[in-house]
């Protein structure tokens, strides 16, 4: 499998502010814009990688981006190789995004949704150590990247073979929702999909979305940490868009927030991992959760 994991995320933002606040305050990210950032640019560090957010001013708020990492040229090549052969466009960066972004080479496409993506190797990274101005003691990254994203795709079918069949995703498990009791509303497809050992690094689901994406999922390594989280959100008064609960596919315990940019930020803790995908059992599952995750919260005013 050529991509190896989320490696990070570019939001658009036109109030650059609000997510520093939100960032550093509620999150619990470290803000290391003034080594990497300009007036414009904001990055937020979890790990020993240089950044896993960027926050970019913009005249709209949403997911600018999301940044899969491969392990080097060889890894790049090969994303770029199958993008050619399913006649997929493509750009290879210029030596300033290089830069800008800190990794040695970086190509950019866009899904088959109108999702923007970024393929990269080789961050460049000082492995100073990640100081959560919150205490937070870490996040679970490494091989199993940043998290996890889930993006919309009214265009499913298509966007969903694009991952799985261009892009080497395999697929974890699968959702058919309705968003209301009427039984004629259609049913709408979301799926999770792996690329390491993390249950999934990316959802699609069969909606169009404001913010061009659903939600984004950072993991801390202890649940009280999920617990202060969300007493800081409580404080700082970011809207909750889903109680406490834990997933049935990712078993992750997690709950909601809305974050500046109108998609959501699901933080959580517990997540299993999958060391051997060719015995796992892909299912489809009729709930989210073995309990919580009451998104009804996030409809109220
Ligand atoms: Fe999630």
């Amino acid at each position: 499998m050529t991509i190896q994991s989320l490696g990070y995320i570019g939001v658009n933002s036109t109030q650059l502010d609000q997510w520093r606040d939100f960032a550093c305050d509620v999150m619990g990210l470290q803000d290391v814009s003034s080594d990497l950032g300009d007036a414009h640019t904001q990055f937020y560090k979890m790990d020993y990688h240089p950044y896993r957010l960027f926050v970019q001013h913009s005249a709209h708020d949403g997911l600018a981006v999301c940044g899969w990492e491969t392990n080097n040229q060889q890894g790049l090549d090969e994303v770029a190789a199958a993008l050619t052969e399913a006649d997929v466009a493509f750009e290879w960066a210029d030596q300033l995004l290089i830069s800008k972004r800190r990794v040695q080479n970086l190509l950019s496409f866009t899904d088959p949704a109108g999702n923007q993506h970024e393929a990269y190797w080789g961050v460049v990274s000082d492995f100073k150590a990640f100081n959560s101005p919150q205490g937070v003691p870490g996040f679970v990254t490494a091989d199993q990247g940043l998290g996890h994203v889930v993006l919309p795709a009214p265009n499913f079918s298509e966007t969903a073979q694009f991952f799985t069949e261009i892009l080497g995703f395999g697929l974890s498990d699968l959702m058919k929702l309705r968003f209301t009791p009427d039984p004629e509303e259609p049913i709408k497809r979301l799926w999770f999909m792996h690329c390491n050992r993390r249950h999934h690094s990316l959802g699609l689901l069969e909606i169009p979305h404001p913010a061009g994406c659903i939600h984004v999922m950072t993991e801390v390594n202890a649940i009280d940490e999920v617990g202060r989280c969300n007493d800081r959100r409580i404080a700082a008064d970011i809207k909750l868009s889903g109680t406490l609960g834990r997933h049935a596919n990712d078993h992750m315990v997690s709950f909601y927030m809305q974050s500046p940019a109108g998609f959501d930020i699901e933080y959580g803790a517990e997540g299993r991992t999958v060391d051997d995908w060719s015995r796992y059992e892909v299912f489809e599952s009729t709930v989210p959760s073995f309990w919580g995750h009451d998104f009804s919260v996030g409809q109220q005013d």
